[in-house]
């Protein structure tokens, strides 16, 4: 059974396979419209969401399927009734695919070994491999290619975004370079940087984490950062993290180190003024709109290889 549970053991080919049926799909919606007929997609939310809830959501409605939306707050599993393994044994028995949106990898990686019906991470705290497809998309529409580009990460090193570009560039050949403070708390995980290196071994991309901004966005093609706070960072951390994570925010300075035609891009939600500047994300160089434009087209993509690799 094929789930999308992290870049990590995707293959360059089944990227490549899904990013071009994304195209497509972009291309000639009308020819999916079919693609999930009376099929249903179970999405289990354990955090909020705007993009992923709505284009999963509108994804299978344009597909011809059903989407039910799962509020795990709500649910026997948060009061203690029941655990994420009966959960999922019960819920693959109804619907024809499962996503979620959860704090640990360990459950979605659960989920998926338990389940009869494929399984998308949806974000986790360790991935978040539907946005990088949807960024890889975004890059090869605005480039025109991917292998050979520098994309660099500022700002929060220690992020499910972070962790899924350096898998993402590094199968497909793209150099990535992460300018995060130093220490564990703020850096990528070293399983992470060393299982990326291996595979960019295969691909030529290259891979370095440094602490100096400016030498990360050097001359980059893509520049690319995240919230400081993301869902499941505690608030009374916030005034610790701004002061950190400050030196890192992108702003016009920051982008002058960029390649001249460099593109800005954040996963959202964003913070006008902190891990960037309102003339960096409203500015030219911002595509951050098309590539929160990419979740739905790449998402049916994803949805479309599970489900026919799960009915081989
Ligand atoms: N980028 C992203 O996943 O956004 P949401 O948290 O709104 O789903
Ligand atoms: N790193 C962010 C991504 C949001 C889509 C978070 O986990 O909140």
């Amino acid at each position: 059974m094929l789930h999308l549970i992290s870049l990590e053991n995707w293959s360059t080919e089944l990227i490549e396979e899904v990013l071009a049926l994304a195209a497509k799909i972009k291309k000639t919606p009308g020819d999916y419209a079919d693609a999930m007929h009376r099929k249903t997609l179970m999405m289990i939310f354990e955090k909020p969401s705007l993009r992923t809830r709505v284009s999963f959501e509108t994804g299978v409605t344009q597909m011809g399927g059903h989407a039910i939306f799962y509020d795990l707050a709500t649910s026997p599993l948060s009061s203690g009734k029941e655990n994420v393994e009966d959960l999922v044994r019960v819920v693959c028995r109804y619907v024809d695919i499962i996503m979620g949106r959860l704090f640990e990898q360990m459950h979605i990686e659960e989920m998926a070994r338990l389940s009869r019906v494929p399984v998308i991470n949806a974000l986790t705290n360790y991935e978040h491999p539907c946005q990088i497809l949807a960024d890889l998309q975004t890059v090869a529409e605005k480039k025109g290619k991917l292998a050979g580009l520098k994309l660099a990460y500022v700002g929060d090193g220690n992020n499910n975004v972070t962790h899924s570009l350096l898998f993402g560039c590094a199968k497909v050949g793209m150099h990535i370079s992460v300018g995060c403070p130093k220490g564990a708390e703020y850096s990528p995980m070293e399983e992470v940087v060393a299982s990326a290196k291996k595979a960019a071994a295969k691909t030529g991309a290259k891979i370095s984490i440094v602490q100096d901004p400016a030498a990360a966005v050097k001359n980059a093609d893509v520049v690319y950062t995240d919230s400081w706070m993301s869902y499941h960072i505690p608030e009374h951390k916030k005034d610790a993290r701004v002061k950190v994570f400050h030196p890192y925010q992108v702003n016009a300075e920051l982008m002058k180190h960029a390649a001249p035609d460099a593109i800005f891009m954040n996963c959202l939600p964003a913070m006008r003024g902190f891990e960037q500047t309102a003339d960096v994300i409203d500015g030219p160089q911002s595509v951050v709109f098309d590539e929160a434009e990419n979740r739905l087209h790449v998402q049916k993509a994803i949805m479309v290889k599970l489900l026919a690799e799960a009915s081989r």
